[in-house]
């Protein structure tokens, strides 16, 4: 069992942070959860489910819609102004962050080490303390500004992972194009799964 971040921000797809929450946390592991302003208003245009003012009740929502057979001590919910969460320090031990999706306003935060809300902190943390940062951005097409801040991202030793599905898996329902995504996350932070059939393998070739 290990402890990740993940950070939601304000950029389509919301639902590979849905999947991955899932997956996650059927696999025991704990998570601190972050939600940037903008993300809780994709979630809601994207998903329908609309979060309420207070942290607890956003988590039992998110617990029921998303993460259903956790316990509760699994999933842990921070507002994106709580520059006193334990994820804000160094001294927390994670095993890691994803930002899923990852907007471009966020993204350029993070590549300027800026740390203005929990989720530049705690990504800024990853860096500083050389521990798996994932970055999921979504946008197109994209301009100079962007890629430059991806390049920046990556230099600094974060792992830039867009939401960009292959094919050769043969999706046929939206599910697998998001457990596409989701699946190549969880690779690359070492967590076993079988959400897609890989190429030459018709068995999930990891084992946690
Ligand atoms: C429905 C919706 C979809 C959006 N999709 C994207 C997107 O795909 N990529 C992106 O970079 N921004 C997108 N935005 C804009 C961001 O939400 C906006 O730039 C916001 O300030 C990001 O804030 P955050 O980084 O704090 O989450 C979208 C906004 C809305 C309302």
């Amino acid at each position: 069992m290990s402890t990740y971040v993940v950070a939601v921000t304000g950029a389509s797809g919301v639902a590979y942070a849905a999947r991955l929450l899932n997956v996650m946390s059927s696999l025991d592991h704990q998570i601190r959860l972050i939600i940037s302003r903008a993300g809780e208003e994709v979630i809601f245009q994207e998903l329908g489910l609309r979060l309420e003012d207070d942290v607890d009740h956003k988590r039992r929502q998110l617990m029921a819609a998303w993460a259903s057979h956790a316990s509760e001590s699994q999933l842990e919910l921070f507002a994106p102004d709580n520059l006193t969460a334990p994820i804000a320090s160094g001294s927390f031990p994670t095993q890691g962050m994803v930002v899923i999706p990852c907007s471009m306003g966020t993204l350029a935060r993070i590549a300027t080490g800026s740390s203005t809300n929990l989720i530049e902190r705690a990504a800024d943390v990853m860096l500083k303390e050389r521990r798996p940062l994932i970055l999921v951005p979504r946008e197109t097409p994209l301009s100079d500004i962007h890629l430059s801040n991806m390049l920046s991202c990556l230099r600094a030793g974060a792992e830039i992972m867009p939401a960009m599905p292959g094919f050769y898996h043969h999706p046929e329902v939206i599910q697998d194009l998001v457990d596409f995504v989701v699946g190549r996350v969880l690779d690359r932070l070492g967590i076993g799964h079988d959400l897609f059939q890989r190429w030459g393998a018709p068995v999930p070739a990891y084992e946690e």
